[in-house]
């Protein structure tokens, strides 16, 4: 099964199991939209917990806010989103598909690597051991005249980029020959600027109704409440300020599920520094952000930076981290050294003094931004496309099946434990309830008492519940309990007072956040 086709099973998957409904879906669903069901919410909830705390909680010079969705206009003037949050747009006439100018020479680009790649890959296994992969690199012809062109490609799409030149743009698309995946020709219409913003009205009388904007990051209430939070907290420069919350986006490219969404959610940090220490934080940043990322323990190889080819015009530095979705490398976190510009801007616009007086330079400035930038539902992406797995099993009997088991990292699965009473009778529920009310405080338990004890074990696997526990009638004799584990299907019979001391070290917040220090 190719990757595509897995990505489809995934996404059926996740509506078929409660994680991800299409937005609206009696009404056919909305593009781009989407609702999480009861175990995408419990998901969800846990990553957002995992990066809240491990913000807040293992920086004393962090805390957190939570900033209206409507803000003032001037807001995004102020921060260059009315004038230049853009995406350039083409169309081919043909299949009257829209895309995005910029998604298409980098796809090319993508491609020209993957072909590098292959003829490494190739290579490798003709030379065996011998294979000396930088000398290769370095001295065959056609790796050498592919990489040549793909540099220079780069470099002209970069500058055309940061000329903001949309008819180079469309050159390079027609000079490379890309087609339109949909109906394989190249005729394409001029490229145009797209505002990404959603607006509304605001005010109940038409006359009086001003226009204002659904935000498209979240970054913008952290400034305009820096000075607030720096006051009332008596935060001390360099200090952070975190916020996790909607975004919306009106995408023009809607594709790939939850990985670009028209309505999602950011949890995102701006720390502020001061003015020349910008790039010792950033890189500190980039440090703490992939060890949060790796500390899930999905395979440090799923993960790279990437630096931007382009700096947005107020950043002196920038790089994603990116996941290695089944689609490919892909940005699931920025982080940007933003300098002065977002508090500059604010307070040009606003007329308010945004400064820090730094007590030990005995003198005021507007402190320089670093940002760290994830999207909730991109990572979630991330964890369930990670996760999903299709298995052959064989039975006790001998005979060969298949399991569908999500190996979503024990401690943000969204139900942690299934108590499973044998059989529904003999008093082994009420053993089952009990020990749900012991363990409920801390982890979120499933009690299930239906099917046989397989069709359940598979019901958990579906959802990526690490531990089930079975109660048997043995347990009403000697306290004991059959613990099953998810990823190696083991079983083990243990006293129920050991329980937690084996659940714990796996499903502990405390021990995942540990290894970030
Ligand atoms: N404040 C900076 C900012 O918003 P961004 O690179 O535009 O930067 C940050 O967005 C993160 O938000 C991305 O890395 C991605 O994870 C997530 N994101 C952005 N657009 C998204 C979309 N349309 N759907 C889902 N996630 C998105």
């Amino acid at each position: 099964m190719n990757q595509e086709e897995l990505f489809k099973k995934l996404i059926a998957h996740c509506k078929e199991y409660g994680f991800i409904f299409p937005s609206s879906e009696i009404y056919d669903g909305l593009s781009a939209v989407y609702d999480y069901g009861q175990y995408g919410v419990e998901l969800k909830n846990n990553i957002r917990r995992y990066w809240w705390d491990a913000m807040t909680r293992l920086h004393e010079n962090i805390v957190g806010i939570d900033a209206a969705i409507f803000m003032h206009p001037t807001v995004w003037k102020a921060s260059g989103h009315v004038d230049a949050f853009n995406d350039p747009l083409i169309d081919n006439k043909d299949s009257r598909k829209r895309y995005r100018a910029d998604n298409l020479i980098e796809e090319h680009l993508q491609k020209i690597d993957e072909k590098i790649e292959k003829e490494i890959e190739k290579a490798a296994k003709r030379f065996g051991s011998s294979f000396d992969e930088h000398l290769y690199r370095t001295t065959n012809p056609k790796i050498l005249e592919l990489s040549a062109k793909g540099e220079a490609l780069r470099a002209r799409y970069v500058k055309a980029l940061e000329k903001d030149d949309l008819a180079e743009l469309r050159q390079i698309i027609l000079d490379e020959g890309i087609v339109c995946p949909v109906s394989g020709t190249r005729n394409w219409t001029e490229v145009r600027k797209f505002n990404l913003m959603f607006e509304t009205k605001i005010g109940s009388v038409a006359e009086e109704a001003s226009t204002i904007y659904l935000r498209p990051e979240t970054a913008q209430g952290i400034f305009v409440n820096f000075l607030n939070v720096q006051k009332t907290g008596r935060m001390k420069i360099p200090f952070g300020i975190a916020q996790t919350g909607k975004a919306f986006r009106n995408e023009i490219v809607a594709r790939q599920f939850i990985f670009r969404m028209r309505e999602f959610e950011q949890m995102e940090m701006q720390f502020f520094v001061k003015p020349g220490e910008e790039l010792t934080w950033y890189n500190f940043w980039k440090e703490q952000r992939m060890k949060w990322h790796k500390a899930l323990g999905m395979g440090d190889e799923k993960y790279r930076f990437h630096d931007h080819d382009k700096l947005a015009h107020y950043a002196n530095a920038a790089c994603d981290i990116e996941f290695h979705f089944p689609f490919g490398f892909k940005e699931v976190e920025g982080i940007h050294s933003r300098t002065d510009f977002d508090l500059g801007n604010h307070q040009k616009y606003s007329g308010k003094k945004l400064q820090y007086f730094d007590p030990d330079l005995n003198q005021s400035y507007v402190p320089y931004v670093i940002e760290t930038s994830i999207g909730l539902d991109r990572m979630f992406l991330s964890v369930i496309s990670n996760a999903y797995t299709e298995e052959k099993i064989v039975k006790e009997d001998g005979t060969e099946d298949e399991r569908v088991v999500l190996r979503i990292p024990p401690v943000i699965a969204p139900v942690q434990i299934a108590v499973l009473p044998l059989v529904k009778k003999d008093g082994l529920p009420e053993k089952a309830r009990e020990i749900i009310s012991r363990l409920r405080f801390e982890y979120n338990c499933q009690y299930d008492e239906k099917d046989s004890i397989g069709r359940r074990y598979r019901r958990q696997d579906a959802i990526g519940t690490p531990y089930c526990i079975t109660i048997d009638h043995q347990t009403l004799a000697d306290n004991t309990v059959t613990i099953r584990y998810r990823d190696s299907m083991d079983q083990e019979r243990i006293p129920v007072d050991n329980l937690e001391t084996i659940i714990s070290e796996k499903l502990s917040m405390k021990n995942l956040l540990k290894k970030l220090l």
